[in-house]
């Protein structure tokens, strides 16, 4: 899709639709005036007729008569005024238009978005980018497309021309996010009998954006890879740990980012149960996001440093499978006792840490779908966030907001460490089954000293379950606006 700002004249493409937004104050912009005119007045006859309500998101198609300068109209209510317009209601407002124009085969949208004063232009071109990008999405891979839905060739902002240059600027960024959250939702959304460890290694491998480095098992094995080593075990899937590296015009020491990449979680020997374990394809997705996250930097060519770390393994029963009661070595030395080989994200993560420290990291922040007790304790709506720096928190809670991917922050208290003592190693996987989001997160601090650290626990926010089954593609948008601004 091309997407652009710029003043346009009245008359343009005859396959086009022009989208003239409106407000519950009923303030009627220089645009409307135009096109209501050029249309003769068919809008105008609409609203008189009491047929549009100026309710916020309201829509309607108008049909031009057949000499008009566009073959659709849609009219649309945007919000509140042109001066008190929520950044929410105008994502939402966009998010049903491009459903709505996803249902007719529109070549070229015109948004006529002039005189609105309560969102820079650098926003409104954000998110008109990020929205119509996202919803250009379709999962092809294993089933053909729904019929009837159609995708838009080009989307264009008709802003005055003062405007034009911060709000391409913005578009072009908005782009950039939803193409990163696209790759994320779309390596998500892949099974597992496709998307394996060693696809995700091919993947980064013939990126050229990136400079990558694989370790594959021997390599792990010689580094002393105890830890993450035990949970591919019982996979015929080699593991892989796949390190990429992205660097903009900056001379800047990294940001890293760390992912859990389980292509396959059955739970291992500790197998989970039957009803919806489909759903731990997803196991892979906060691997998927540092690939989304590092794709969408490097396609808005941003200056920045950031290198990607991607632990990714598949979690079998089998033969060789560890056993509860095993005790492993983890790069860093310490001992774990393997008391639930369902826990195998931490295993996989502690070792992808503490090799992390190799790049003298500004901050790390690791990605992972840890926990079910993050979704009991936080639902779908906010990633769970838990820090060893405040200043990190807040800039990664800061970043969620700005990018509405939202996180929100659970203690890392002492007090929690005890429930992982163990008698027979330096500490278990699990701790009880009360605030196991927390524990999960304490068991990674215990490899993390060395620096800066955030840990995001995108459980119940990295995928919707039932009837919109799929990837979400967070938390690439909070991972971009965090490393744009840090
Ligand atoms: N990948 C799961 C966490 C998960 C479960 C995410 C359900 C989303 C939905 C993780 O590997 C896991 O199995 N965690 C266990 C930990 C427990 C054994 C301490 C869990 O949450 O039940
Ligand atoms: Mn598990
Ligand atoms: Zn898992």
């Amino acid at each position: 899709m091309e997407l652009s700002s710029k003043p346009l004249p009245l008359q343009t493409s005859k396959t086009g639709c022009a989208v003239v937004a409106v407000f519950a104050d009923k303030t009627l912009s220089e645009d409307y005036k135009r096109l209501d005119s050029a249309s003769q007045e068919a809008i105008g006859r609409l609203i008189k007729a009491g047929d549009f309500l100026f309710k916020p998101g309201q829509m309607t198609w108008v049909t031009p008569p057949a000499k008009a300068a566009y073959q659709r109209i849609l009219l649309v209510c945007l919000g509140a005024s042109p001066s008190d317009l929520s950044l929410k209601d105008y994502t939402q407002s966009l998010q049903a238009i491009a459903r709505t124009l996803a249902s007719r085969p529109v070549g070229t949208a015109i948004l006529y978005l002039n005189g609105i004063d309560a969102l820079s232009s650098h926003t409104l071109g954000f998110w008109a980018a990020e929205v119509f990008s996202k919803q250009a999405y379709r999962y092809t891979t294993t089933k053909k497309p729904k019929e009837g839905v159609h995708t838009l060739k080009s989307l264009n902002l008709s802003l005055p021309k003062a405007q034009s240059k911060a709000a391409n600027q913005g578009m072009a960024e908005g782009e950039a996010v939803g193409y990163g959250i696209n790759l994320a939702r779309q390596l998500g959304n892949l099974p597992g009998n496709i998307c394996t460890p060693t696809y995700l290694e091919r993947l980064a491998k013939t990126d050229k954006n990136f400079s990558v480095k694989i370790l594959d098992e021997k390599a792990m094995a010689k580094l002393g890879m105890g830890s993450l080593l035990s949970v591919s075990r019982g996979s015929a899937e080699p593991p892989q740990l796949i390190v990429l590296e992205y660097k903009g015009k900056t001379s800047k020491q990294p940001h890293v980012l760390v992912g859990k990449g389980v292509t396959f979680d059955t739970g291992g020997i500790s197998l989970k149960p039957g009803a919806g374990m489909d759903e731990m394809k997803f196991d892979m997705c906060g691997a998927a996001s540092v690939l989304g996250a590092l794709a969408a930097l490097a396609q808005m060519q941003a200056d920045v440093h950031v290198v990607g770390i991607i632990a990714a393994v598949e979690n079998m029963p089998g033969s060789r499978a560890t056993k509860p009661g095993d005790v492993v070595t983890s790069l860093s030395g310490q001992t774990i006792e393997i008391l639930n080989t369902d826990a195998e994200g931490r295993l996989i993560l502690c070792d992808a840490l503490t090799y992390a420290e190799r790049y003298k990291p500004k901050t790390v922040v690791d990605i992972a779908t840890l926990t079910g007790a993050c979704v009991v304790a936080l639902g779908h709506h906010a990633s769970g966030l838990f820090a060893n720096n405040q200043a990190l928190a807040n800039a990664l809670l800061s970043a969620g907001e700005a990018a509405q991917d939202r996180a929100w922050q659970l203690p890392l208290w002492d007090d929690y460490q005890k429930g992982l003592d163990s008698n027979f190693a330096d500490m278990a996987n699990i701790g009880g089954r009360e605030g196991g989001s927390i524990t999960a997160a304490c068991f990674l601090s215990r490899f993390t000293k060395a620096y800066s650290w955030a840990h995001l626990d995108i459980a119940g926010t990295a995928w919707h379950s039932g009837g919109a089954k799929g990837a979400t593609g967070r938390p690439v948008g909070l991972l971009v606006n965090y490393l744009l601004n840090a």
